[in-house]
């Protein structure tokens, strides 16, 4: 199964994580050895060769230079190239879905769907491409014209997750590109190969069609490349997806030096299902919100808050669901499996944790809890009643499927306990009164980037906005008008008539 599936993507499983550019991947083998491992058995699943210091500046070097040619290029023939790495990835969505089941550990659908998810980027960024628009103003003063315009930004730089290694370099990198700018990506150590493959395809696609350079990729073994990365003044924006005690620390680096971030980290999302909620909606999509990607989504649902005269009701068939989804947790690569493994031991050991916390703070585990006993990090789904939303392990976000229930009285008091956690990241009711949904829609509804009615916390769209505020660290990517992070904007004022008025009225004769 491994064999074939890297092989479709012509990989051998002994990989140079670096690509310098100019069709050249790097021949270091003396900067340390990355070993992915596949989360459903344990099973190494290659060799990926990290990136040297020369390495790094190397690609450094050869981006600031493709940076010149490719910030004159058109806009519109920039988003033909992103046209034909969609159309690689239309042809290729199978086998690199697949390597993203086998190394990441989430569902082959979701795995799939995870690549459809950067054709999709793609075309977006396509129509994007001409569409970068920026206002004509009026001027103030007589024979002026003012304007702004956006240029391209730079070098981006885009740190990414194990629990979407594809997605989100698309989502970046795409749009960057249509932007006018170069990206470098450092991906997650415990996707490599997925990286690999995606860069493979999409510059394969460049090449063949006489396109420069414009996406190159380094794997450090450690963190000393990582944080040069991060501090690179080089680099105009660092895009940074992980955890907020990471994020926290990218943050704070970049903005020493006067850099962008655009930061996506943690949530703690939560759903509320009020007395009037179909609950045929509500159910699965609790269900797949909680338990879909095994709850390592930044999307997925920890929280929930039942309306009293329903809450019995609804964790009954939520119960029913779970035992469902129990028969279906398995290999990952076989799509009758609703739910993967973990991705890592680490992450099981910090479900046990949670759950055995969630206990000593007075919890029930309802159903789940547990490790499987079989080989890979596969653990039981697990739902938790009797915490209040105030407990410290229901305020923290653990990456694993987890979900607190919890009763509530009056919708107000939903809406504050879903905004009382650190993180803003995505939330949703559940309704059928239209006073209930657009007072959670409100200004003083969720607090969150993603608000949702009659739709679970997970699996946003690309076409809007996607990120979230406080702790989740404010940044907005994918659609909408995330572009403008991408860009510089200038304004411009012109003044084509004989005179010099200054703005304001005032008078300054010499
Ligand atoms: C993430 O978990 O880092 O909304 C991104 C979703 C996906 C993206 C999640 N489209 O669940």
């Amino acid at each position: 199964m491994t064999h074939a599936v890297l092989s479709a993507l012509g990989l051998t499983g002994q990989e140079s994580g670096t690509y310098l550019g100019n069709g050249e991947w790097s021949k270091t083998r003396d900067a340390g050895v990355i070993e992915p491992v596949n989360p459903g058995d344990g099973e190494v699943l290659g060799k990926v060769y990290a990136s040297s210091q020369a390495d790094y500046d190397l690609i450094l070097e050869r981006a600031q230079a493709a940076f010149k040619v490719w910030r004159t290029t058109p806009a519109p023939r920039r988003g033909e190239a992103i046209r034909l790495c969609a159309e690689a990835l239309r042809t290729h969505k199978d086998a690199l879905g697949s390597l993203v089941a086998l190394e990441m550990g989430k569902s082959k659908p979701e795995g799939d769907g995870e690549v459809q998810e950067m054709i999709d980027i793609g075309e977006f960024a396509v129509g994007l491409s001409r569409q970068l628009y920026g206002l004509t103003m009026h001027s103030e003063r007589p024979g002026h014209r003012m304007y702004e315009q956006y240029h391209p930004l730079g070098i981006v730089g885009i740190i990414s997750a194990f629990n979407f290694p594809v997605a989100v370099w698309a989502w970046n990198s795409f749009v960057a590109a249509v932007c006018g700018d170069i990206s470098i990506w450092k991906p997650s150590p415990k996707t490599p190969l997925s990286a690999i493959a995606s860069m493979k395809i999409c510059n394969e696609a460049l090449a063949s069609a006489g396109f420069p350079d414009i996406f190159f990729l380094f794997n450090d073994a450690g963190t000393d490349l990582a944080q040069q990365f991060v501090d690179d003044r080089r680099i105009p924006l660092i895009s940074f997806t992980g955890s907020t005690r990471v994020g926290r620390t990218v943050g704070e680096r970049v903005a020493r030096r006067m850099g962008r971030s655009l930061l996506e980290l943690g949530g703690n999302n939560a759903i509320i299902v009020d007395p009037t909620a179909d609950l045929k909606l509500a159910i699965p999509a609790i269900v797949f919100g909680a338990v879909g990607t095994a709850g390592q989504r930044c999307t997925t649902t920890r929280r929930l808050f039942v309306h009293e005269s329903i809450y019995e009701d609804v964790l009954g068939k939520l119960v029913t669901a779970y035992k469902q989804v129990e028969k279906k947790i398995g290999d990952p690569t076989d799509p009758a499996n609703l739910m993967g493994p973990l991705n890592s031991s680490d992450g099981v050991d910090a479900y046990l944790d949670a759950i055995a916390k969630a206990k000593a703070a007075g919890g029930t585990v309802v159903t789940g809890g547990e490790k499987l006993d079989r080989p890979g990090n596969y653990v039981l789904p697990a739902i938790v009643s009797g915490l209040k939303n105030s407990d410290d392990i229901v305020q923290h976000e653990t990456f694993a499927p987890i979900l607190y229930v919890m009763p509530y009285a009056e919708l107000e008091d939903a809406i504050a306990m879903q905004n009382d956690v650190p993180q803003g990241l995505s939330s949703a009711i559940f309704t059928t009164n239209l006073k209930a949904a657009e007072a959670f829609l409100s200004a003083a509804g969720s607090d969150c980037g993603i608000a949702n009615v009659n739709i679970g916390t997970s699996g946003a769209e690309i076409g809007g906005a996607f990120g979230g505020e406080k702790e989740t660290g404010g940044g907005r990517e994918s659609g909408s008008d995330a572009w403008k992070v991408y860009m510089r904007r200038q304004t411009n004022t012109i003044n084509y008539s004989d005179a010099l008025p200054l703005a304001q009225g005032i008078k300054f004769d010499l």
